[in-house]
C-alpha cells in the first residue's frame, strides 16, 4: 500500500491529536529546525559527491512524489522538517550513487526511528532519487549561503579518541594503515576536502567481469552505470557497455563497504576519526 499523507494523518488522529497538529503545520510551512540537522555532513568545497546521471524529468516526476509522500516529514526541498532529517546534508545520500542506499531506507523505512515504509515502483523510488540528489547538488553547490561543516567543525575531534576508534571498533584497520595506504593523505587533502574524501573516496574503482548471451567474458573496471546500461574499460584501455539485459555482470566494489560503514558511524566517532586522519601528514 501506498503510504499518502491522508493515511498518516488518519493514523496520527488516532494514536496522538496532538501529532495531528503538527503533521498539518508542517504540509503548510514544512518548518525548518537546526537542532535535527546533523552537525556535520559534506561542505560545499571541492567536487559535488558523484552519482548516476538522471534526468531532468526523472527529478521532476520524484519531486512530485516527494510533495505527496515525503515532504510534510522531509521539508517541500527535502531540506528537512519537524520530524525528518534534512536530505541535503545527509551522509546516506551522498554516498548513494544509483539509489541502492536511498532506495532501501525508501522500501523499508526505519520504523523505530519514525520513517516510515513505502511500497513505491522502480521507477518511482528511482525518480525520487534523483529528485534528492539534485537537491543535495543544488545545496552543495550554493555559494555565499554554504551549508555544510565548517572548518572549524573540523578541529573539534579529539585525535587520540580518534585512533583508538580507527584501531578498534571503527574496524578501519581491516582496510586500512595509519602507516601504509593512509600514510601521507592528510598531505594530499587537507579540510573539507579530506572528510568529503573519507565520506565517499571518489577515485575507488569497481570491478566487473561481464558474461555476454553469447557466452563471451570481459573484465575491466566501470566507467558507466545505471539501471539499464552497463560500461567498462578492459586493461587495453578499450571502452564497452551493453545494456543490462544483454549481460550478466559480477561487481566487485571494494569501496561500498567503507561507504556503508560511514553512514553509521556518530558524529562524535566523525569528528574523532577526523581528526585522527589529519594527523596523518
Ligand atoms: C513520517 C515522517 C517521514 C516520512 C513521511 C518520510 N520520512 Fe524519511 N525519514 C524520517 C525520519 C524520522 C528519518 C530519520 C530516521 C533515523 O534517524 O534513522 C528519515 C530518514 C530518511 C532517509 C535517510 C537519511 C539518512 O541520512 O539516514 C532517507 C533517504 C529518507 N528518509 C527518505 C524519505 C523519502 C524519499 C520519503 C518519501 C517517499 C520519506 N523519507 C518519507 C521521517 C519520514
Ligand atoms: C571494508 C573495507 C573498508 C573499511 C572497513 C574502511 N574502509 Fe576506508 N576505504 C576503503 C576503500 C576500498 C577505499 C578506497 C580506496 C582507494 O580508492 O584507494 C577507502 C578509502 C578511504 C579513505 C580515502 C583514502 C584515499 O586515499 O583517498 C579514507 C580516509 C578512509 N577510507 C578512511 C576510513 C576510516 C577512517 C575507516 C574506519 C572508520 C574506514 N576507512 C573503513 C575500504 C574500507
Amino acid at each position: 500500500m501506498r503510504l499518502r499523507s491522508r493515511d498518516i494523518l488518519l493514523t496520527a488522529a488516532v494514536a496522538a491529536p496532538a501529532m495531528l497538529f503538527t503533521f498539518s503545520r508542517m504540509t503548510a510551512q514544512a518548518p525548518r529546525t537546526p537542532a535535527q540537522r546533523p552537525s556535520w555532513t559534506v561542505g560545499s568545497q571541492g567536487p559535488l559527491p558523484e552519482h548516476a546521471k538522471f534526468t531532468p524529468q526523472q527529478a521532476e516526476n520524484g519531486g512530485a512524489l516527494f510533495i505527496q509522500n515525503c515532504a510534510f516529514c522531509h521539508g517541500k526541498d527535502a531540506g528537512g522538517g519537524e520530524t525528518g532529517p534534512d536530505l541535503t546534508r545527509s551522509k546516506l545520500v551522498t554516498g548513494d550513487k544509483n539509489g541502492e542506499a536511498i532506495g532501501a531506507v525508501i522500501r523499508n523505512g526505519r520504523l523505530d526511528k519514525g520513517m516510515p515504509r513505502f511500497s513505491l515502483s522502480d521507477t518511482e523510488i528511482l525518480n525520487l532519487v534523483a529528485f534528492i540528489h539534485a537537491q543535495q547538488d543544488a545545496s552543495l553547490s550554493q555559494s555565499g549561503n554554504r551549508r555544510g561543516v565548517d572548518e572549524s567543525d573540523l578541529h573539534t575531534g579529539n585525535a587520540e579518541a580518534g585512533k583508538k576508534y580507527f584501531e578498534g571498533p571503527g574496524g578501519c584497520t581491516q582496510c586500512h594503515s595509519a602507516t601504509g595506504d593512509l600514510a601521507g593523505i592528510a598531505s594530499k587533502f587537507s579540510g573539507l576536502r579530506l572528510e568529503m574524501q573519507m565520506l565517499y573516496p571518489r577515485d575507488a574503482k569497481t570491478k566487473a567481469t561481464v558474461k555476454t548471451k553469447s557466452g563471451q567474458t570481459f573484465t575491466g573496471t566501470v566507467e558507466y552505470e545505471d539501471e539499464f546500461t552497463l560500461g567498462i574499460r578492459d586493461s587495453s584501455g578499450i571502452y564497452r557497455s551493453w545494456p543490462m539485459t544483454a549481460i550478466t555482470a559480477k561487481l566487485d566494489k571494494p569501496v561500498e563497504a567503507h561507504v556503508t560503514a560511514m553512514s553509521k558511524y556518530t558524529d562524535d566517532d566523525i569528528h574523532n576519526v577526523l581528526a585522527y586522519i589529519q594527523t596523518l601528514k
